[in-house]
């Protein structure tokens, strides 16, 4: 079986063609850094631009690459959301016309579920029920993993997202843009007891995230020092990834209590390409005995192979979508779940 992916909900484009032996057969990821850096942040209307500009010809390279033909693609896997929703609509109208000119199925795959699939790409003995961290730019979320299509939310962020937190640590420190790996790399000389930090909601009885606190408080110290410098940045952007991932291992532990069916805990999303995160979470997993899973570093940020693994896990089961189906901005894995207070703006 062979499906091809695209994803273009943020500021990736992306396209794979994977068969459901795990197989990549060709890829192609074009990041848009370069056109967002000025702004700091990106820019939904540059990124949907960018996604029409470069995903067409990225699908007929890989398609040349693999030296398959269109018409030997078994089914279409495009990203209808969550996400920025002109970039969105620019990647599932390109699914659309390609599983129409081509009459192949559709398979129209939430983002969030690429992510939480993209661990059993990489690793063929990942089983379901299974607990997972999915942290990135827009989410920051506990799921139980019970099998394709079944999620059940055992926590989110009542505010920021953690990699929204990375990002915007990285733009108060000057950093630069992305800001994730700038953070985890001025990390590395820190100390990160230097400053006191708050690790909000540690503890707490209540489930969910929070990075609000924490982020207006490397504000504040930020804004106290005289001259920062080198030192001051590098100590700070520590202490604060220290507090974060305090916080990630808190509410994770707290996680593996309400999800005791789980076999392994698993990491997924941009942030889980944290190297400090991902060995703290590995402890955590040892010591609660269980199997830790986190993908590859290239599949932890958004790519096309995680959308078309996803294609293949539904399409196995027969999930296909017909060519009505909506670009979605928000986009719940857990549709049941309650809602929470203040983190009403994202899926
Ligand atoms: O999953 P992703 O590629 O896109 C979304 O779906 O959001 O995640 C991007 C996020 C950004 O906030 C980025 O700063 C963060 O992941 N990130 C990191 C690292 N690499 C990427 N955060 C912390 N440490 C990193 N090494
Ligand atoms: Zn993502």
């Amino acid at each position: 079986m062979l499906v091809l992916g695209l994803e273009s909900s943020c500021d990736e484009t992306a396209v794979a063609l994977l068969d459901d032996q795990r197989r990549i057969l060709a890829q192609r990821i074009a990041s848009q850094d370069a056109e967002h850096r000025p702004f700091g942040g990106v820019v939904p209307e540059l990124a949907a631009r960018a996604h029409v500009d470069r995903l067409t010809p990225m699908v007929a390279d890989v398609l040349a690459e693999a030296g398959v033909r269109l018409a030997d693609v078994d089914a279409i896997a495009a990203t209808a959301g969550p996400g920025l929703i002109g970039g969105v609509m620019v990647g599932l109208v390109t699914g659309k016309a390609l599983a129409w000119g081509a009459g192949k199925p559709l398979i129209a795959v939430n983002h969030l579920e690429g992510h939480a699939l993209s661990p059993r790409l990489a690793d063929a003995g990942l089983e379901f029920p299974y607990l997972l961290l999915l942290v990135s730019g827009g989410h920051c979320q506990l799921l139980g993993v019970e099998g394709v299509g079944r999620y059940r939310r055992l926590a989110t962020t009542i505010d920021d997202a953690i990699g929204e937190a990375f990002d915007k640590t990285a733009k108060v420190l000057g950093l630069g843009f992305p800001g994730g790996p700038a953070v985890e790399r001025a990390a590395a000389h820190g100390d990160a007891r230097r400053f006191h930090l708050p690790r909000p909601l540690l503890g707490s009885d209540e489930p969910h995230f929070s990075f609000a606190g924490l982020k207006s408080a490397v504000l504040r110290q930020w804004q106290a020092l005289p001259a920062p410098d080198d030192i001051d940045r590098a100590d700070l952007a520590a202490g604060f990834q220290a507090a974060a991932t305090d916080c990630l291992i808190d509410r994770t532990r707290r996680a593996m209590v309400a999800f005791p069916q789980a076999t392994a805990l698993v990491v997924a999303g941009g942030v889980a390409s944290n190297q400090a995160i991902r060995a703290a979470l590995a402890g955590l997993a040892a010591v609660a005995g269980l199997a830790f899973v986190a993908p590859p570093l290239w599949l932890c940020t958004d790519n096309g192979a995680m959308i078309a693994w996803a294609g293949v896990e539904r399409f196995r089961l027969g999930l296909v979508d017909t060519l009505d189906a909506p670009a979605r901005p928000r986009w719940p894995l857990d549709p049941g779940a309650e809602p929470v207070r203040g983190a009403g703006v994202r899926a």
